[in-house]
């Protein structure tokens, strides 16, 4: 499917575990250097436990074990000039990005009858404004050298809503449309921009306690074996969860340079949950 990276640059935002973190090893491997961030830092108005600097760094470990080169730097991506600087090391270090897979997020549970201000403002600058700075910093590089890659990661939610995502779904419905956008802008510039719709991905984003407690409020500590039928009931296939992976073989398929005539589109990779939603 991937034909290889061999000598390509990668720009993965949120990085530092997770996702991120499979997509940073899969293109080393592949023969791409990686640049990756991730904001290392708490948020509270996020109610489970973000990646820290150990983390990032064991990504630029498993990166650099590959033989491959990794700039690891914090940063936020709802912070432009922080997005700038990186793009502007790695371009200086690095020569170029090739490839960028827009993915850090946050996950932020409440109704909207009680969501405060700041929790809607955080998951809306992590998972959109993140996503336009991701694609803002990288795309004028790009459209220099006639070539890129851009890969979005939205949400099964993004085609639907929820009961506590109102900002969730807000903010990945929004991605599909800057998605979407940015492709017709960049669509002269050799450039491709998809999204990828991932249903529920095994990472700490979905394992916690915050969100076991809120799937099974009758239960003091429930575990990953008490909230699993939940989590299944959201997938069509019997499946509680996905391995990121799964994820991985998808944005390795649209960041090949064989995948030069698709973007704009959306891929569910949900245990088939797309079957659900319409487009
Ligand atoms: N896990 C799921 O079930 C699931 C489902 C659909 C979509 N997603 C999306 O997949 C992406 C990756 O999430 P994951 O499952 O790997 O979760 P994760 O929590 O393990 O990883 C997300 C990473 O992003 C980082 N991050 C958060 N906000 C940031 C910011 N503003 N700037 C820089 N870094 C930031 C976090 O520190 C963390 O390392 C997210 O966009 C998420 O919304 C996840």
């Amino acid at each position: 499917m991937a034909d290889g990276f061999d000598g390509q640059v990668v720009l993965i935002t949120g990085a530092a575990r997770g996702q991120g973190r499979s997509h940073a090893i899969a293109f080393a491997e592949r023969g791409a250097n990686v640049v990756v961030c991730d904001r290392c830092e708490d948020s509270p108005a996020v109610g489970y436990p973000l990646a820290t600097e150990a983390d990032l760094a064991e990504t630029a470990r498993l990166v650099e074990e590959t033989g491959r080169k990794c700039i690891a730097v914090k940063a936020n991506t709802a912070d432009r000039s922080a997005m700038d600087a990186l793009v502007a090391q790695a371009e200086s270090e690095f020569g170029r990005i090739d490839i960028a897979v827009a993915n850090a997020g946050v996950s932020v549970a409440a109704p909207v009858q009680s969501m405060t201000q700041t929790q809607w403002s955080e998951v809306i600058a992590s998972n959109l404004t993140g996503v336009f700075n991701t694609v803002g910093a990288v795309s004028p590089g790009m459209i220099k050298r006639g070539f890129g890659r851009i890969v979005t990661i939205s949400s099964m939610l993004g085609r639907a809503g929820n009961t506590n995502m109102v900002g969730y779904a807000a903010s990945k419905w929004g991605v599909i449309g800057l998605t979407k956008s940015a492709a017709l802008d960049l669509a002269g510039h050799g450039i491709t921009v998809n999204a990828i719709a991932p249903g529920n991905i095994s990472t700490p984003m979905i394992h916690n306690d915050q969100l076991y407690s809120m799937m099974r409020p009758d239960l003091e500590s429930p575990t990953a074996a008490d909230v699993a039928p939940i989590f299944s009931s959201l997938h069509a296939q019997d499946i509680p969860w996905l391995d990121a992976a799964e994820i991985t073989r998808v944005v390795l398929f649209l960041a090949d340079r064989a995948s030069a005539h698709i973007s704009g589109t959306v891929i569910p990779v949900d245990a088939g949950n797309a079957a659900r939603v319409t487009g």
